[in-house]
């Protein structure tokens, strides 16, 4: 058993946290993590706000325990769901890529607001924000890590920062788990080892994918949704890097998000300006070029399709081989991470 920053800031018995994923964690997966002692977060950036309140509510029933929701807080729909969120009381509220205004609200109920940053210096942003936590992403990660590793970024942040980090990007194991306590971070987020367990929805093809990759096997780069991101090696995702910039998928793309999210065109560009204004400054046809991602994702998460889906997903891939439930997986890397911070222990002389 640990007790760390992390496990008493969020009432959980285990540092250990689903990382929110877009279509992949939703009620069923997070409710699995939360009743194993860890922390479960509903990624609710593909919801609309009627959505995001069935889900939560879902979760609601499902368990008793502290949860949270992952937002996406550069797209439309995110005001929105973010408001949702905060009706409905949800203990964590964990953002990515953007600036937080709700900070206040959130605390005014005794949630917690969880910044994920991947570049130390919007770790010291963050908590001058009023962030209470930190979510610190390696290049390692599925997804949109930056350039440092979990190794050279986690302990950097760790000397800037008095809150409790929460380390993600490569972490699979109770190896992992001791390493991140070592490095300053206060309990691990997981993406990629938690798609490969019984209750996550990924489909079949791609857990087996996923479990027969090396660590060499995932590509980084800004083709595949726009931003920096890592995905597994598979067909589509090597066509992808070979063909560049995908100016008329891009362009059906946006077509795409203004149908899909009801947008006027007057609409669509205010959209467009205001993502231009976010801290990042990701213009719209990143956006658009998410909608092509996200079509592509969903084939490899929903049909299994391995020549033209992709799959976000992480280099820890290399080292997965099995598929347990998520309460296996949980309480096998506690004590893991424990005999392996006894045996390093015993090296002291
Ligand atoms: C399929 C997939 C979807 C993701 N969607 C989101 C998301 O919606 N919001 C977010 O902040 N991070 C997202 N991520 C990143 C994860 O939250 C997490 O940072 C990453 O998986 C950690 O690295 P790991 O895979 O090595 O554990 C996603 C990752 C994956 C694999």
């Amino acid at each position: 058993m640990f007790k760390t920053r992390m496990t008493e800031m969020f009432g959980i018995k285990h540092p250990i946290m689903l990382a929110g994923m877009n279509w992949i964690t939703e009620p069923k997966l997070v409710s699995a993590v939360c009743n194993a002692g860890g922390l479960g977060i509903l990624a609710i950036a593909r919801c609309n706000a009627k959505e995001t309140r069935e889900n939560i509510r879902q979760i609601k029933d499902m368990t008793d325990k502290p949860f949270g929701i992952n937002q996406i807080l550069i797209g439309p729909g995110a005001k929105e769901n973010i408001a949702v969120a905060i009706e409905e009381k949800v203990p964590v509220i964990n953002y990515s890529l953007g600036k937080p205004w709700f900070v206040n609200d959130v605390h005014a109920y005794g949630g917690k607001v969880v910044g994920t940053i991947a570049i130390a210096k919007h770790a010291a942003k963050a908590v001058q924000l009023g962030c209470d936590a930190l979510v610190v992403t390696g290049n390692e990660a599925a997804a949109h890590g930056a350039a440092a590793t979990s190794m050279v970024l986690i302990p950097i942040v760790a000397s800037m920062v008095n809150v409790p980090l929460i380390a993600a990007g490569g972490f699979y194991d109770g190896r992992g788990l001791a390493a991140a306590l070592s490095l300053g971070a206060d309990g691990i987020s997981m993406g990629s080892r938690f798609m490969i367990v019984k209750e996550s929805m990924v489909h079949g093809n791609f857990k087996r994918l996923c479990i027969e990759a090396t660590e060499q096997d995932t590509l980084y780069s800004n083709v595949f949704d726009g931003l920096d991101g890592r995905v597994l090696k598979t067909e589509e995702a090597e066509a992808m890097m070979k063909r560049g910039f995908p100016l008329v998928e891009a362009f059906k793309g946006a077509l795409l998000v203004k149908k899909l999210m009801n947008l006027s065109l007057p609409k669509f560009f205010a959209a467009s300006i205001e993502m231009l204004r976010a801290e990042e400054g990701h213009p719209l046809w990143v956006l658009a070029r998410q909608a092509v991602g996200n079509m592509k994702h969903l084939k490899a998460l929903n049909d299994g399709d391995v020549e033209e889906g992709i799959l976000f997903a992480g280099q820890c891939c290399g080292g997965i081989s099995d598929i347990p439930s998520a309460e296996e997986l949980i309480n096998r890397i506690i004590s893991e991470a424990a005999n392996t911070i006894d045996k390093v222990s015993t090296l002291k002389s």
